[in-house]
């Protein structure tokens, strides 16, 4: 073999590479030699880690070489998985993301840390050349996300969204349909998310200040972030409920529906021009503080008005687009349409696809395929970027309490420079946004 799998990565400059395994890179028995495969680092081994490694391993054209996190117990089984897998000991172990980004012989990284880190690991995934993987909601802030998506397109690596909706049927149904026209010019968008908090770690009885256990470097763990007094019921799974490291069910999701929503749109690109949010707040100082019920009404171009809402009644988990003609509704295992017959089809027949919507079926092998062919995956980094906008613009709204106007194209909020403040917040020393 002249070119390995590696080497073919980097050098590659063609967008249009079929998406295949060549015969040369397999093994007698088909499968493709580990010397071929995409070499994998994960980061972050909590709730959504093991299951992202698990389904990267399943591909037979990558490979899991390493893994990283910053508290031991969580380092130890998450190479305990990888080992067991490979029936082998050879997965390395890392506390420190930035010594798995030096190894050259990796070239991807699937990340799953708190939000609070993204832009930080993700920034320096890009800027040694890995392919990533990234969760949604992209950053924290609008700021962050900013870093993030310049740092990948500069790199030009190959980056893949957690918004794995997009590979499922029958979001894909909904979307053909949407965007062929069955339901005509579309008015109207809802988006219903989640609301309150939920006890993803089973910790919220640890809600007291007590020293962080030896296994965790809580120090390294708060990052950039204000540093805060260690309470377990608000550090693994359940930071996401404090706005110090996370943005609660609002931000948790809106990479989920709004991007759906943006992909029926065809508005992967565009955004809102005007923002009013209004939701209710437990006090700042409560042990989880993040918005319980939420409601914004949202503008976006052709006058489509789109409503994101948590713990309102009128407005369905999931995505309804509502047009002159029809409507179509998806969620997780459900679909409905004013048209029932849509309702028959798992995936819309050939002769009814009037719209060229990019179909993926498998998210990871997607990522990894397209790492390979040097081609767009189906939820590259800009859409992750403007999926989470609204949900930031909804946050913004309601904390400066007031209606924001958002110039899309310049990714400005303008006439407004308090609620503009909130754009960014400041980073902790030593660390800084690169
Ligand atoms: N796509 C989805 O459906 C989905 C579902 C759940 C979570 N997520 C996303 O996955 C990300 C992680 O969420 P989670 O629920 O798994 O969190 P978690 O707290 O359960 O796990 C995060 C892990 O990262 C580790 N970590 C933190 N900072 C680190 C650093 N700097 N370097 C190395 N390791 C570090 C922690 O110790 C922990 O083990 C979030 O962005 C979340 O939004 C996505």
């Amino acid at each position: 073999m002249s070119t390995s799998r590696r080497q073919f990565i980097k050098k590659s400059t063609v967008f249009a590479i079929p998406v295949i395994i060549p015969a040369s890179a397999r093994g007698a028995d088909g499968t493709v030699a580990p010397s071929n495969r995409v070499t994998v680092g994960a980061v972050g081994w909590g709730m959504q880690g093991p299951g992202n490694t698990q389904s990267t391993m399943g591909l037979d054209n990558a490979q899991v070489l390493a893994v990283c996190d910053l508290d031991k117990t969580h380092l130890a089984k998450a190479k305990e998985t990888v080992d067991g897998f490979y029936k082998n000991t050879d997965c390395a172990a890392y506390a420190d993301y930035k010594e798995l980004m030096a190894r050259k012989d990796i070239d991807a990284v699937t990340l799953a840390v708190p939000d609070h880190w993204h832009a930080l690991v993700a920034t320096a995934a890009a800027k040694a050349g890995k392919h990533i993987w990234g969760e949604k909601p992209l950053a924290r802030t609008i700021v962050e996300q900013q870093a993030i998506v310049k740092a990948v397109e500069d790199n030009k690596v190959t980056w893949q969204t957690g918004s794995w909706q997009r590979s499922v049927d029958n979001f894909t149904k909904a979307v053909e349909l949407v965007r062929g026209g069955y339901i005509g010019e579309i008015k109207e968008v809802q988006v219903g998310l989640p609301s309150g908090h939920h006890d993803f770690a089973g910790t919220a009885s640890k809600n007291t200040v007590t020293p962080p256990p030896a296994e965790l470097d809580y120090d390294k763990w708060v990052g950039p972030s204000q540093m805060i007094d260690y309470i377990a019921a608000r550090v693994h799974r359940n930071w996401r409920w404090h706005y110090n490291f996370g943005g609660g069910q609002l931000l948790d999701w809106v990479g989920h529906h709004v991007d759906i929503a943006h992909w029926g749109l065809d508005m992967d690109n565009s955004g809102p021009s005007t923002v009013e949010c209004q939701g209710e707040f437990p006090d700042p100082a409560a042990l989880w503080n993040t918005c319980t019920k939420y409601r914004g009404e949202l503008t976006y171009p052709k006058g489509i008005k789109m409503t994101i809402a948590g713990g309102h009644a009128d407005i369905a988990g999931g995505t309804k687009w509502i047009g002159s003609e029809g409507w179509v509704y998806v969620n997780r295992g459900a679909f409905d349409a004013s048209n029932a017959d849509w309702k028959r089809f798992r995936v819309l027949p050939d002769n009814m696809r009037k719209a060229d919507i990019y179909r993926s079926g498998n998210h990871f092998k997607n990522w990894i395929d397209c790492a390979i062919a040097k081609k767009p995956t189906i939820t590259p980094v800009q859409t992750a970027h403007h999926s989470a906008i609204p949900g930031h613009l909804c946050l913004i709204s309601m904390l400066s309490k007031s209606k924001i106007q958002w110039d899309a194209a310049k990714q400005e909020i303008t006439g407004n420079p308090e609620a503009a403040k909130l754009l960014t917040r400041g980073y902790r020393a030593p660390w800084q946004l690169g």
